[in-house]
Parts: C-alpha cells; sequence; structure tokens
C-alpha cells in the first residue's frame, strides 16, 4: 500500500428502507435500485438517456431455495469516496477513484437468509455486486446460474465475439443486437471453437453503441473464486442475462460465506474516448497487495516465437511421439528434426540482436523437453518445466545473456495439464531465481486434465491466480496465454503483467485478423489489463516465409508501429524476426524508441471499429509517442498537439502510410518524416485502409 495516497473522506448515511435513487459524484450517472415485489430489481440512467432498464438481479442455487425472489430491502447505505492513487505501472501516473456507493441490505423472510448488494457510481459507470454475509441460514452453497439482467433499451450495435467456455481467439462481429442469432455459425465457423453454449451467447467485455449516440460496455471487475460471466441475450426484449462458465459437472460456482461475487460493470459515456480513458475496472479492483513491488518491471522483448507460429518450424526437438514417460525418454536416442529455433546458437543470435538494439529479454519457446505431445493427445506425456532440450545450453546462454545485460524470458506450455503444472511450479519458479529470469509467458492450450474444467471455470480462475500470487514470492512476473479474460487484478496482482486471452497476432499467420481487430480490442479486451498482442510483423505475405501459410497479416508495416502505442501493455513483443527488421531498420527505430510506461495518456480520436489515436508521455521523460490504427476504411485526421508543454519546441519523427500504401497489396509502403513542432502544431495525416501512423515526439530545447 505504499503507493496508496488516500485524499478524500469517507462518510456513510443511512438511508430509509425504499426505492433509492444515487448519483455519481458529477451527477451525470445514476442507478435506481430496489426490491419489487421481493426481486432486486436495478436501472441506470445517463443524464436523461436510459442505459439499463429495470433488472432484476438473482442467484440460482443447486438444491437449495433461490436467491431471486422473496426479499425485503432492511437498509441502505450511501457513501462517497474519493482517492487517487499510482499504479505500479499504467497508462497514466495517478489514478483517481471517485464514486457514489449505495449499500443495500437484503432478507429473505421465508429463510431467513441475507443478501447485500453493492453498487459503486462513478460518472462513467457502475460496478456492483453481491455479497454474502457470514450468517447461520447461507454457510456454503453452489450457484446453479446467475442471473443477473441488463435490459438494453433497444436494438443497439454491439461488438462481440461467441459465448465460448474455453477461447477467446475470435474476430469481433459487428451487428444489431437482433443479428446476433443470423450471425453466430459465420461468428464460430471463423474459428476452430469449442463450447457454444446458445445462438445468442456472447462474451464480455461487450461493447455496445445505441442510436442515440451512448457508448456501453459490460464486463466484470476482480474475478477471484467465481466462474466468468458471459452474456445471454433474449433477443426478443433484447435483455442481456449473466450465464456463468459452467464446472464439468454443470455447477457454475462453489460458495462459502462471508463471500462476494465479481462486479459487473456497466460503463456508459456519450464520448467513445472516455471508454478507453476510463478507469472503471482497476478502481473496482482491491489496492496493491504487495509491500514491496521494486521487482516489477515493464519489459520489452524479441523472442524466437514468429519462427515458429510465423516460418513453420517447431518447438519439439523431434518428431517422435513418445510412447514413454517423460523421465525414461531418452533424447540422445531421438533423431533431431533439425528446425528447433531454441537451440543454442539461435538463441545467441536473439541475445546479440537484442542487446544491440536495446531490448530487455529474449523469449525462448520450445526450450524445454515435452513438445512432442504438447497438444496432449494422450496426456500421458507432459512436461517438467525444468528439463531443457539437449541443444539448448540453459546455464551457458543465461550467463551469456547476463553478460550482455539482457535477460531471458521463461516459457512454460501447460498443455492444459494444470494438476501436472501446480505439481511443477514451485520447482519451475526456483529453476527461474537460479538462472535469472524474472518473467514467464505461460500457456493453457488443449482441454484440461484431468476433469475437464473449462478455461473460464472457477476452478480454473483460482489456479491462474495462484500461479501468479506463487509467481510473487519469487520476483516473478506473469504472462499468461489462454487464461481466462482480465478483470483488472493487475491492480491489486501487478506481477500479472499480461495476458493474451484474445486473438492475437499468432492468428495473422494462421489466417488472418480483420483489419478493424485492433480498432476493437482496446475497447474490449483491453478494458480490463493489458494484453500481450506481439506486434511489429514486419513481412506480411506469410506464404512468402512459410508456403504452407493460410495467413496474411492484415496491416501495414506503420500501423504496425501505431501498435506499440494504441494496444497499451507494459510489456512488449517485437514479435518478427532479426532478418525482418533488418530490412527496414529506419522503421524499426520506432520500436526501439517506443516506451512501456507511461505519465500521461490522451485518447483523441476514437471510434470501435473504425479508428483509435492516442498520444501517451513516456514515464518520467518530456517524450511522447502518438499511435493511429485505422479499420479498412482508413482514417484522415488533423491531429492537435496541444497535449505538448506550452513554449518548448520538438522535433516529431512521424512514420506513415505511404500514400499508395494498403494492408492488402502494399503494406510495406511508408515514409518518415521530421517536422518542428510546439503546442500550436497541427499535423494532418492519413492512414491507409488497415493502416495508422507512429509518431515520437522529443523535446529539442
Ligand atoms: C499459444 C500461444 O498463444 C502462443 O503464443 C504460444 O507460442 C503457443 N501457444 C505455444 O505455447
Ligand atoms: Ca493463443
Amino acid at each position: 500500500m505504499n503507493k496508496f495516497h488516500l485524499i478524500a473522506a469517507f462518510a456513510a448515511v443511512a438511508l430509509s428502507a425504499s426505492a433509492t435513487e444515487v448519483k455519481s459524484p458529477d451527477g451525470t450517472v445514476s442507478l435506481d435500485f430496489e426490491v419489487k415485489d421481493g426481486v432486486p430489481t436495478y436501472t441506470l440512467d445517463y443524464g436523461d438517456k436510459v442505459v439499463i432498464k429495470p433488472s432484476a438481479l438473482g442467484l440460482e442455487l443447486v438444491n437449495d431455495t433461490d436467491l431471486m425472489d422473496g426479499f425485503e430491502l432492511v437498509s441502505t447505505k450511501e457513501s462517497t469516496f474519493d482517492e487517487t492513487w499510482q499504479p505500479v505501472w499504467g497508462e497514466t501516473r495517478d489514478i483517481r477513484n471517485h464514486y457514489t456507493e449505495l449499500l443495500a441490505e437484503l432478507r429473505q423472510p421465508a429463510t431467513g437468509r441475507l443478501m447485500n448488494l453493492r453498487f459503486r457510481v462513478y460518472d462513467d459507470g457502475v460496478g456492483f455486486r453481491y455479497e454474502f454475509p457470514t450468517q447461520p441460514n447461507l454457510v456454503y452453497f453452489v450457484v446453479a446460474e446467475e442471473h443477473t439482467q441488463f435490459a438494453m433499451n433497444g436494438d443497439h450495435i454491439a461488438w462481440w465475439i461467441a459465448g465460448d467456455y474455453d477461447t477467446q481467439e475470435y474476430d469481433y462481429t459487428e451487428s444489431r443486437l437482433s443479428e446476433i442469432r443470423g450471425k453466430m455459425q459465420g461468428a464460430i465457423s471463423s474459428n476452430a471453437s469449442q463450447t457454444q453454449f446458445s445462438p445468442t451467447g456472447v462474451q464480455t467485455s461487450l461493447q455496445l453503441k445505441t442510436d442515440d449516440g451512448l457508448y456501453i460496455n459490460i464486463h466484470e471487475a476482480a474475478l477471484v473464486d467465481y466462474s466468468c460471466m458471459h452474456l445471454n441475450l433474449d433477443d426478443k426484449n433484447m435483455v442481456f442475462e449473466s450465464w456463468l462458465t459452467p464446472d464439468a459437472v454443470g455447477n457454475k460456482a462453489y460458495m462459502q460465506a462471508p463471500a462476494k461475487t465479481p462486479w459487473r460493470t456497466v460503463m456508459v459515456s456519450d464520448d467513445a474516448r472516455q471508454m478507453l480513458a476510463s478507469n472503471l475496472i482497476l478502481n473496482l479492483n482491491d489496492p496493491c497487495a504487495y509491500e514491496d513491488t521494486s521487482w516489477i518491471k515493464p519489459v520489452k522483448y524479441v523472442g524466437v516465437w514468429w519462427e515458429m507460429i510465423g516460418h513453420g518450424k517447431q518447438w519439439s526437438y523431434t518428431y517422435d511421439l513418445p510412447s514413454v514417460k517423460l523421465d525414461s525418454l531418452d533424447y540422445s536416442k531421438t533423431k533431431p528434426h533439425g528446425q528447433h529455433p531454441a537451440n543454442t546458437e539461435n538463441v545467441k543470435r536473439y541475445i546479440d540482436f537484442a542487446a544491440e538494439h536495446g531490448f530487455d529479454q529474449v523469449l525462448v519457446e520450445g526450450w524445454n523437453v515435452g513438445w512432442e505431445d504438447w497438444f496432449g493427445h494422450s496426456k500421458d506425456y507432459v512436461f517438467d518445466f525444468v528439463t531443457p532440450y539437449p541443444d539448448f545450453d540453459l546455464d551457458g546462454l543465461n550467463k551469456y545473456a547476463a553478460s550482455k545485460g539482457v535477460k531471458l524470458m521463461m516459457h512454460h506450455e501447460t498443455s492444459g495439464s494444470v494438476r501436472n503444472y501446480e505439481r511443477h511450479m514451485e520447482e519451475a519458479y526456483n529453476l527461474m531465481n537460479k538462472y535469472g529470469y524474472n518473467a514467464v509467458k505461460s500457456g493453457y492450450v488443449g482441454n484440461m486434465i484431468p476433469r475437464g474444467e473449462h478455461h473460464y471455470g472457477q476452478w480454473l480462475n483460482n489456479h491462474y491466480l495462484y500461479a501468479v500470487t506463487e509467481a510473487a514470492k519469487h520476483k516473478i512476473m506473469v504472462n499468461a496465454h489462454e487464461a481466462v479474460r482480465p478483470t483488472g487484478l493487475c491492480r491489486t496482482y501487478p506481477n500479472l503483467i499480461g495476458n493474451e486471452s484474445a486473438r492475437g497476432t499468432e492468428y495473422e499467420s494462421f489466417a488472418g485478423n480483420k483489419p478493424s481487430h485492433t480498432t476493437v480490442l482496446p475497447f474490449t479486451r483491453l478494458q480490463g489489463g493489458p494484453m500481450d498482442y506481439t506486434p511489429g510483423i514486419f513481412e506480411m505475405d506469410m506464404k512468402k516465409v512459410n508456403p504452407n501459410s493460410a495467413g496474411h497479416v492484415n496491416s501495414t508495416l506503420a500501423r504496425q508501429l501505431a501498435l506499440y502505442v494504441t494496444m497499451y501493455s507494459p510489456l512488449q513483443m517485437a514479435a518478427d524476426v532479426p532478418e525482418s527488421y533488418e530490412r527496414f531498420m529506419d522503421a524499426f527505430q520506432f520500436i526501439k524508441d517506443v516506451a512501456v510506461d507511461w505519465d500521461d495518456s490522451r485518447y483523441i480520436e476514437a471510434e470501435p471499429g473504425r479508428y483509435i489515436v492516442v498520444a501517451r508521455k513516456a514515464k518520467g521523460k518530456d517524450d511522447w509517442f502518438v499511435g493511429c490504427t485505422a479499420s479498412e476504411h482508413g482514417h484522415d485526421t488533423v491531429l492537435p498537439l496541444d497535449f505538448l508543454d506550452k513554449g518548448r519546441k520538438y522535433k516529431a519523427t512521424i512514420y506513415a502510410d505511404a500514400p499508395d500504401a494498403h494492408y492488402l497489396d502494399n503494406p510495406q509502403a511508408y515514409t518518415i518524416s521530421t517536422k518542428t513542432v510546439n503546442a500550436k502544431s497541427r499535423l494532418k495525416l492519413k492512414a491507409a485502409p488497415g493502416g495508422g501512423f507512429a509518431i515520437s515526439i522529443t523535446p529539442v530545447d
């Protein structure tokens, strides 16, 4: 709690037990709560516009009286809270957490059970959760379903991905709510998917836009010891209802009082930029749980990754699918296939490249034994996370890296064998400590064993957090792929420096992402926390590097640079191979220069699915970086530089799409120009279809 300042007082007032209205600090957002015929019910307004029509709240229990109706309101308490806190890393140096709180205490007379609803009303939305105080008649219970409603006030436009308990790796579909059902099959078949639960089921964070210009976002905050929430749409009445991820036997959550659900969040603004600038989700999470955070550091890294993902090489050392257990496998007797980038000589090349160009770390995937069966077909053969392949000199490479001021980044693919990972975790983290690793990329590809849990169920959610808090004991930072999508937990556990949990750059190689993809992700996936999107691909024609590739990088090169600014993350990879960067060293300069931690961020223009323009000020410096990412429609802008200090002179280096650039057939056409600018300057800029621009601005006085 070292960096935590409380700057305003807390005041509580007990109100009479009737329908209650609470307003956000500046009065823009108002929340009404009442117990209507025994059913807890809320509505949400933004000014004079309806955001959420009367919507019911409640939980259905397994073999027990439901917590859905028969309630009476015992009391309501209203209070205000105002603090400004400093994240360990983030988009801004200071974050203000200012809300009006309503605590509604309910009682179900027929059972004598108590349930509270806590609402926090912000100027840009609301968070609310269910709380179950310690009580004699509700000790432990099993949730069959949560029935939290979000009744929409119209047939809004939505940016959505299909509901799925195991993956978020989808392209977004933009459609009216009424069109979700008709478009669901297409949205699913564009991905090798696992579990769809409903023809109108979608995932959060869900971004919406109303016909009268309101931007609404539904998500959750502080997902701890509970299942991830999806939304199921009643498309006759336009009512979304929560739909929790089940466990292997169909139950949705196991609770023991005192207990609480995660916060359900509804963000709202008439300005799309506020959706991106909002800190509502972070604010609803608890303050940092660690005393010492000095070991948590943003990271810019390179790695052998794209050689496998993009160029078709292998994580494994040999082709053989062993029929024996890991501990009896003799690699010296198996034949290497020679397509294994995680070898000592190649990794040295990456270390040299990282050292020469100022990168902090080199990620090496495929360094450890076990990849011969990593899709887990037999699940008989799993990783131990400590045994290197014969061609990977663990000790020598770490020493070599250290001698060059670089670190290796650890990789733990669990292959869905999570119990196995937990068994080996302590040793795996010890090994990292021994050799000097301080960051691990983990992964959860494949179906979960032993019980067929889902990736987004309570059991796995507890595991992901366990991996993070255990890592903290070893001063290790975690970047988990295929884990549940983030919900702001990085405020409490800032060593969770990244997640994938969406369709990342890897799909550019597998199939291609929609050019609009990175204009949607900041509105959706990034609401809960940073994404390891792995940008920086300079060779877009995947057939050139891998004849078997079915993908194409649907972006111009200039836009790949912009992603380091528009896709906020304290962990950024320069994902392409060194040979690609050597061809375009002048453009690569931006990736070398760009910061990964910020004192300030200004969202200058934004529209989901169309464009995002953001300017950020580097942490502790006077340098600014601007990024623009555009959809297939491109984007024209006249960019005011009024965020610069008045009276100062700066040099702007502008990396832009060439006039004839196009993400499909001319993606590598870019221009680099410099200009002397000041706070009064305005830059006329044009992003090509699927393009963008990136600008670095440094003071010259
Ligand atoms: C999927 C991850 O998203 C990717 O980055 C990783 O290389 C593979 N799994 C192997 O772990
Ligand atoms: Ca993935």
